[in-house]
């Protein structure tokens, strides 16, 4: 009996539950009335005269032990259940994650900053555009090659016309300089960015669309000096006072004269790299004087106001500013890519 009751206390000391269901299994292996401790009771009555006190001491004792034992067990068992349950209500919901702005965004905002400190101000248009909008108000002869369907999409207006319509997805944003132009009066000091499309196989350096910012100033008096100093200003707020700008005769239907520009390599610095070709210059972009004939097709009396335009592709930009080389990166929503604006 000693043996047994001694057997018992060291279990019951031992005793470990995970749950509530193994805590109640436990408390009836050995409390409950048909369990180990009252079966000891029961064999109280075999248990020899002058043993009794001690033994039944004994058993009392054990029973009480059991019984601290449980309750312990129960204890830290609803306290972990608590812990477990317990809310923070000053806890933040789900982290918010910042997101990132895409890079060609940025450059956008920040070619219109650097102009609408000098006046500019921003006007947009539509995608899908109009014959007349992006070629023949911009001085394009009928035949030019522009309008060919090979650099133009154009909207079939009805099912089953095959041939090309009028309508068409702008291939620049200059259309929206000749909608500003028959709608407002000189002076006009805007930027036009957006997105333009033209029909050319995606690769790494084409793609069937990307963003322009295109600007026009018409005023009287407006020269190629006012244009040339207004470019320089863009160039060194962009790249740094340190670049340099060239102008080299170019041509384009709605300037004249027209220039491509080009800024000394800010990655070399103008001494020559792989980069610019060892020429020590990369093109940013196309200007000009507006066309009389523009002016004067928008109801501009070319006689009184003069202007010039410029336009300027945003992921050229943005690869000379973050060396992103391959076009294609800016629209297929890798986040490895775009995760890398995160500072900016
Ligand atoms: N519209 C021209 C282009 O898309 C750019 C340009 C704009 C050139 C204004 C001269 C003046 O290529």
């Amino acid at each position: 009996m000693k043996e047994r009751i001694q057997q018992l206390l060291s279990q019951i000391q031992q005793l470990q539950a995970g749950s509530a269901e193994e805590l109640e299994a436990l408390r009836i292996k050995y409390l409950s009335k048909k369990g180990e401790i009252s079966a000891l009771f029961n064999d109280f009555r075999n248990v020899a005269p002058e043993d009794k006190k001690e033994i039944g001491m004994r058993i009392n004792e054990l029973k009480q032990q059991a019984q601290n034992r449980f309750e312990e067990l129960k204890a830290q068992f609803e306290a972990a259940k608590a812990e477990a349950e317990r809310q923070d209500l000053t806890c933040t919901a789900d982290p918010v994650t910042l997101g990132t702005r895409h890079p060609l965004s940025l450059v956008r905002e920040e070619i219109i900053d650097i102009f609408s400190r000098i006046g500019f101000t921003v006007e947009e248009g539509p995608e899908v555009e109009d014959d007349k909008h992006v070629f023949g108000m911009l001085n394009f002869a009928p035949e030019h090659p522009a309008r060919d369907m090979q650099d133009t999409f154009f909207i079939e207006k009805e099912e089953g016309i095959q041939k090309p319509t009028d309508i068409l997805l702008r291939t620049h944003t200059s259309s929206v300089q000749t909608r500003v132009m028959t709608t407002q009066k000189p002076p006009i000091r805007v930027l036009c960015p957006g997105r333009v499309y033209r029909n050319e196989a995606i690769s790494a350096r084409a793609h069937c669309f990307f963003h322009q910012v295109e600007g026009l100033y018409i005023d009287k008096n407006v020269s190629f000096a006012d244009l040339r100093q207004t470019l320089l200003y863009f160039a060194k707020e962009m790249f740094g006072a340190d670049t340099k700008i060239r102008l080299r005769p170019s041509y384009f239907p709605f300037t004249e004269p027209s220039a491509e520009m080009d800024i000394s390599c800010n990655i070399c610095g103008g001494t020559g790299c792989g980069f610019c070709k060892q020429t020590g210059w990369v093109e940013i972009l196309g200007c000009g004087m507006v066309d009389p004939n523009v002016l004067e097709s928008c109801g501009i009396d070319s006689k009184e106001y003069t202007g010039y335009a410029f336009g300027m592709g945003v992921e050229r930009i943005t690869n000379l500013k973050y060396r992103v080389k391959d076009l294609r990166l800016f629209s297929e929503n890798d986040v490895r890519f775009l995760n890398q604006f995160q500072s900016c």
